[in-house]
């Protein structure tokens, strides 16, 4: 065995490697999508050609729903059907109940949502079946039993007994149902309803690229969801509202975002829902939430939330919208969230329950016309190095 040094790399050039490209699969065209269109200078958002606002005025998270699996509004008897479908899959399985109260209490919402949704497999009769129709039921079925999901390991960690869904109410009346244990007033449930098609799609996001890349394997709908929710709660991504909601507790008084915000700008930090990979202008869902959190904070008794939130933006407007930074869908959700009664850890559980619709659509999409994802890396290092034994290190 030889004990010589371990030799250094030889000079010798790598091999030629394209040049331009941007880190972050910045400007990259990974796939193409009828589901959403973005235009980030115009700030436009488009559900199948339909404007956010449009829908968020009018319709609802089912028809919303309908509408990025099947790319049309439905008819009246097929809303009709497609949430009557919904509702009928509210229960959880027996076991999954018990697997939920022996989640550790202190256990954060995201991490048991993503195990939990993971184990919904597990009582698939044929989890890996990836033909169309097998991917929709599955996405039903994820997608109605998630809010249970949440709304059960929430009560199993405040003490409280599970309340069982009302098949009765929509997504967003039987959610707030579950996890108060009270209906919620109309206009809550609405508001919650207008959170939810906000939140639903958004392009190639990270989350919606990571349950594409994951299902180009004819892995399965589980596992693809299962990682978009890991993909979500990352505070670059949709763990964004939750920072939001704790820079605002941070701040003590309105007139203290002023020097708040200045501070940071000053160690060049980040701040918390501002800033988007695509949008240079006001994402058009953060004006539509800015609506909603004002009303529901004046509601609610939160006004000091939302004049902090303004005070906030009117020093971003000032020092970076020359850059293009403006606030993103997760600045105004944190006031609406919680004039809502969400607690903190729940705001991006709520992001997810939604964006379930859209990744399932993507998913959809993607099995329907499927090529493996699996792009390159510009390697930067060594050639030729020789393997140094052990003892040689
Ligand atoms: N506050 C202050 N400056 C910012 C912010 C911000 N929130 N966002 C970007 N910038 C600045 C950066 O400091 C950088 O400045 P520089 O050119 O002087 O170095 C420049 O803008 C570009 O920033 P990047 O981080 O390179 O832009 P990228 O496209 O990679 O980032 C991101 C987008 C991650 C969303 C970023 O804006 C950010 O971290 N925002 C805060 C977290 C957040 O709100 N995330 C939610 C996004 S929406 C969603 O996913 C649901």
């Amino acid at each position: 065995m030889s004990t010589s040094p371990a030799p250094a790399a030889p000079a010798s050039a790598p091999a030629a490697t394209p040049t331009g490209w941007k880190k972050g699969l910045e400007d990259v065209i990974a796939t193409d999508t009828k589901i959403s269109f973005i235009d980030g200078e115009k700030g436009v958002l488009e559900y199948v050609g339909i404007a956010i606002d449009d829908l968020a005025r009018n319709s609802t998270f089912e028809e919303t729903t309908f509408l990025l699996w099947n790319g049309r509004l439905p008819n009246a008897a097929e809303l009709e059907a497609f949430s009557a479908d919904l509702r009928s899959r509210y229960e959880l399985p027996a076991g999954l109940i018990e697997s939920i109260k022996r989640v550790p209490k202190t256990a954060q919402p995201m991490h048991a949502l993503r195990t939990l949704v993971s184990e919904l497999a597990m009582y698939d009769a044929d989890p890996n079946k990836n033909d169309v129709a097998s991917a929709r039921s599955k996405a039903l079925n994820v997608l109605a039993q998630a809010p249970t999901i949440v709304a059960y390991f929430d009560r199993h960690r405040r003490g409280l007994p599970f309340v069982a869904p009302d098949k009765s109410a929509n997504f967003a009346t039987n959610f707030l149902y579950m996890l108060n244990g009270a209906k919620p007033t109309p206009t809550m449930a609405k508001a919650f309803d207008v959170c939810m098609i906000l939140h639903a799609d958004h392009g190639l996001n990270n989350s919606t690229f990571s349950a594409r890349v994951i299902i180009s394997t004819m892995s399965d709908v589980y596992s693809a969801l299962t990682g978009a929710i890991g993909s979500l709660r990352g505070p670059l991504h949709g763990g964004a509202n939750e920072d939001v909601m704790k820079m605002l507790n941070e701040i003590p008084t309105v007139d203290a975002a002023e020097g708040f915000i200045q501070n940071k700008l000053a160690t060049k930090a980040k701040i918390a829902g501002f800033g988007h990979r695509v949008y240079k202008a006001y994402d058009p869902r953060a004006s539509y939430l800015k609506t909603l959190a004002k009303q529901l904070s004046e509601d609610t008794g939160n006004q000091d939330l939302y004049a902090k939130s303004t005070a906030i933006e009117q020093v971003m407007l000032r020092e970076k919208a020359a850059k293009g930074i403006y606030p993103n869908v997760d600045f105004y959700s944190a006031t609406t969230y919680h004039s809502i009664g969400l607690k903190l850890d729940l705001f991006t559980p709520m992001f997810a329950l939604s964006r379930i619709a859209g990744w399932s659509g993507h998913i959809i999409e993607q099995l329907a016309d499927n090529r493996l994802y699996r792009p390159d890396a510009q390697y930067n290092g060594p050639h030729g190095v020789k393997y140094a034994p052990i003892s040689a290190r």
